[in-house]
């Protein structure tokens, strides 16, 4: 979604904003723009302002931003559309009528059309058909010689949610940030300083960075900055290392971050086991938890909360904890269980699951359910962010850096996450020591078998550019490989548009069949237990009846190789880890669909990597 990037210090502030612009485009946007405090001498009548805007991608802002555009302090932003269409006038920044003041936004004001018609009385005028104008002419109308305070009186009358960067001309190096309910982080930099709504943007220039809270106001210049609270108190800052390096934003040797993402899976998925593997009790390590030993063996049951990928693997961490660990659990749509007036039990215990820790739906599901006196533990990727810092403790899955909009690593790092989990609270209920053992076994060879399992990746390019231009999909799984079945489908709607829908291989009879024909293939997911006959019978039926079929299944099964038209090798593992070796396979075959079709496959359309609005 939108994204933020501020700068003053001694360089030039344009290459800054513009480079920070090009390390948020990840997020997701359809325009962006900067404004810069223009260096050097004003002639008469002209703006010290610099704003320059394109609705397109960075490219085009880049071109139209002059190489030699001086001055060293400025904002900029790619917006995402809510309010109004793609425009230039619409990209922010946006500025007052003096042309003095101009601000960059996001979020959602809910009350800006009041606002609007108030200001206008006042003799604001209004140049886009976005929330966030109102911004710059509500800061001028409180403007009295002080940026800060007129922002602070600005938001007084905003309803909504924002993360904001604002600039005066007459305070030359000043930049004014605040947040509510949209993340924004200050880079303190060796006399210069930053602001952006997300790490990756400052990584070039600081690791030492400052989250801001919900309600904070922070003010800075190149050598200095002040944080102060709601009821303008300061706040006493607490500076926190990246440990992102900065290759990890970068391509390197890929053609895109989304085949970088999966190829690193192996890495990714060992990184969330370090340290976490407890050979000597068969256990699992969960320090973050925060949960001392009797609270944990007092959980009665386990609700996940998630939207998309994260729920996916929510919904096997389910599986794994009903069945292993014998705890009822069940995962639910953040945007859902938020409105529906929820019960929270006493001895449930909640987890947030959130790769970029700011999906809006997931956030507010999880303040409705502490507001209600439940505990949330969060399992969320990026260090620092809403979701991990409001959550009363949780794992950190440190898959790194995740820049493609579609979630590949990320996705397998929480799989080995809740495997994790589910182990630690097995061992304190029916698991014995030697149970726990064989279970680490298994799960300390996934990061093998997931780079077995990719290994089939030409075989699968050279299926995918039979099957590219195939305009339905089914896929197909059972038990654990229901939720992979899901995440396939999506991944293939998200990055190729081609429509798919995931079910449980056992529901085909009840309706989905109606669509098969010899245009609609079916992509199954064949498990190695007492599930892959009744998947056979259900290839069976569909054979019968024309459908083409992909089967992905364990290698050396020569009878799931002779009824399906394709036949995708994965490596022999334990039932119960299945779901690492077969997304793999899903994941590539979503990504050469795409590429086949020529789609933009790190930024697909529409979407946006971190959902912070509803
Ligand atoms: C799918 C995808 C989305 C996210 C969803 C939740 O590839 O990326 O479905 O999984 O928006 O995002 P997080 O995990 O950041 O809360």
């Amino acid at each position: 979604m939108c994204g933020i990037v501020g700068y003053t210090g001694p360089r030039q502030a344009s290459r800054i904003l513009v480079e920070g612009l090009k390390r948020l485009e990840y997020r997701g946007y359809d325009s962006a723009g900067i404004a810069v405090l223009k260096g050097g001498p004003i002639a008469a009548g002209e703006r010290p302002l610099v704003v320059i805007k394109r609705k397109g991608k960075i490219a085009e802002l880049r071109k139209a931003v002059p190489k030699d555009l001086a001055g060293s302090s400025g904002i900029g932003h790619t917006r995402w559309a809510t309010h109004g269409s793609v425009t230039d006038a619409n990209a922010h920044p946006h500025t007052d009528v003096s042309g003095k003041i101009a601000i960059v936004h996001n979020g959602i004001i809910e009350n800006y059309v009041p606002l609007k018609e108030m200001l206008e009385k006042e003799g604001a005028v209004f140049l886009s058909e976005t929330d966030s104008e109102v911004i710059a002419h509500l800061v001028a109308y409180h403007y009295d010689g002080d940026l800060e305070s007129a922002l602070k009186a600005a938001l007084g009358h905003m309803r909504g949610t924002y993360g904001i960067a604002a600039m005066h001309a007459d305070e030359p190096g000043r930049i004014v940030g605040a947040r509510n309910g949209s993340p924004l982080v200050l880079g303190v930099g060796d006399g210069e300083m930053l602001l952006a709504s997300d790490v990756t943007a400052l990584l070039a220039h600081t690791t030492n960075v400052v989250y801001l809270n919900d309600g904070e106001v922070v003010s800075m210049t190149p050598t200095d900055f002040r944080i102060s609270d709601r009821d303008d108190q300061a706040v006493d800052p607490r500076i926190d290392q990246i440990t992102w390096k900065l290759g990890a934003i970068e391509k390197g040797r890929f053609s895109c971050f989304m085949e970088k993402e999966i190829f690193e899976q192996p890495e990714s998925i060992e990184r969330a086991l370090t340290g976490r593997l407890d050979m000597e009790y068969g256990s699992a390590k969960l320090g973050g938890l925060n949960l001392a030993k009797k609270d944990l063996h007092a959980i009665e049951r386990v609700r996940v909360i998630a939207a998309g990928t994260s729920w996916h693997a929510g919904l096997v961490g389910c599986q794994l904890l009903e069945s292993v660990a014998r705890l009822p659990a069940q995962a639910e749509l953040a945007s859902e269980l938020r409105y529906r007036n929820p019960v929270v039990e006493a001895h449930s215990l909640y987890l947030a699951v959130s790769q970029s820790g700011e999906t809006a739906d997931t956030l507010y599901a999880m303040r409705e359910i502490q507001r209600r006196g439940g505990a949330v533990l969060g399992i969320c990727n990026v260090v620092g962010s809403t979701i991990a810092r409001e959550s009363d403790g949780g794992i950190y899955v440190h898959s790194g850096p995740e820049i493609a909009v579609a979630s590949t690593k990320a996705f397998t790092s929480q799989l080995a996450a809740f495997y994790l989990l589910t182990l630690s609270l097995a061992r304190m209920h029916d698991m014995s020591h030697h149970e726990g053992e064989r279970f680490l076994e298994e799960l300390k060879a996934a990061p093998e078998a997931v780079r077995r399992s990719l290994q089939q990746r030409d075989h699968i390019q050279a299926i995918a550019k039979r099957y590219a231009r195939f305009h339905d999909f089914l896929f197909l799984g059972r038990g654990l490989l229901y939720p992979i079945a899901l995440e396939g489908a999506l991944k293939l709607k998200e990055i190729s548009y081609i429509h798919a829908e995931g079910y449980a291989s056992g529901e085909i009879k009840h309706g989905p069949i109606a669509l098969i024909s010899p245009e609609t293939p079916s992509l199954f997911l064949v498990p190695n237990d007492h599930l892959r006959e009744k998947t056979i019978t259900n290839m069976k039926e569909i054979k019968a009846r024309g459908g083409p079929i992909i089967a992905v299944a364990q290698e050396g099964d020569d009878l799931v190789a002779s009824i399906a038209d394709e036949y995708i090798p994965v490596p022999a593992v334990d039932s119960l880890f299945q779901p690492f070796v077969m997304v793999p396979p899903l994941q590539l075959f979503a990504y050469f669909c795409a590429l086949e079709l020529g789609r933009d496959v790190d930024q697909p359309r529409n979407l946006a990597k971190s959902v912070t609005v509803e």
